[in-house]
């Protein structure tokens, strides 16, 4: 398929790179340059033919590799001079990766663009888990909030809206919050007892898993010593995770996560 002069904004999903979309996979293999994030996995960027130009933009919370205002600059620049420009993102790039806002940029500037979606760490991270996000008398559906507050800024989530023991919850970049997220839940009214799960590293070789409860989800993820990526998942769901552990994760326990998860859950 010929490519025409754009930029591409493409979905990788969270890691394994078979996740990756027929449509993205084409759109790397042909590119001029890539640029991408610090999220988007080794196994993936081994995907970009040699002699391809690499731009890294990647950001750490509190450690901006590059503002976004310049990685919008430098996606126009780039349009300028190259032909097929991928820039990549890890998961999706519309679900809290910042897509729309340099898709906003290419569309005030007149360039041509394209999004490529990918599957989302919320759908292809719980999966890997052995996590279904609904089963039939389990969940009637699905609430996706980011956990990460601006520098200095309170997380403001509807916590009365989330406390809702018939969906279950899944939060992106909740790592430094967990405890106030798992507080603020259960003084909304969610069950203490309420089955929940962080996973690390999902759909990766190093895909980790803790089980624990709502009230214990916060000390038991200190005690793994997790590391970022981490999503979280609360809800009934999260009991068939052992049953359902295709994958075969290893989970982040000690003997004493272990005892406690087979009394939990077993
Ligand atoms: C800036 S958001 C990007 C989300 C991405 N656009 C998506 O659709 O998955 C980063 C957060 O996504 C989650 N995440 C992404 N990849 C992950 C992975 N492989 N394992 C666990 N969590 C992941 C974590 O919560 C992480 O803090």
């Amino acid at each position: 398929m010929n490519q025409s002069k754009k930029v591409y904004l493409v979905g990788t999903g969270p890691g394994d790179p078979e996740l990756l979309t027929v449509k993205a996979l084409r759109l790397l293999q042909n590119a001029d340059v890539v640029i991408y994030d610090r999220l988007v996995s080794e196994a993936i960027l081994e995907q970009i033919p040699a002699g391809v130009s690499r731009i890294y933009v990647g950001k750490k919370s509190g450690n901006h590799t590059l503002p976004q205002d310049e990685i919008n600059q430098l996606l126009l620049n780039l349009a300028e001079g190259q032909r097929s420009i991928v820039r990549l993102k890890g998961g999706d790039p519309f679900i809290f990766g910042r897509g729309s806002e340099e898709a906003l940029s290419l569309a005030k500037h007149g360039i041509a663009y394209e999004v490529v979606p990918g599957i989302t760490a919320a759908s292809a991270c719980t999966t890997y888990a052995g996590i279904p996000l609904t089963h039939r008398g389990l969940a009637q559906g699905v609430q996706i909030v980011t956990g990460h507050s601006q520098a200095g800024q309170a997380l403001e989530l509807d916590w009365a809206v989330l406390a809702d023991s018939n969906k279950t919850i899944v939060i992106y970049m909740g790592l430094a919050n967990i405890d106030l997220i798992t507080s603020k839940l259960m003084d909304a009214g969610l069950d203490a007892n309420i089955p929940a799960a962080a996973i690390q590293n999902g759909t990766t070789a190093r895909q980790q898993r803790v089980l624990s409860t709502l009230s214990l989800l916060s000390a038991d993820v200190k005690k793994a010593m997790l590391q970022p990526p981490v999503i979280f998942v609360i809800g009934k769901v999260v009991s068939l995770a052992r049953e359902l552990d295709w994958f075969e994760t290893e989970d982040a326990m000690s003997d004493y996560f272990a005892d406690r998860n087979q009394s939990l859950h077993g």
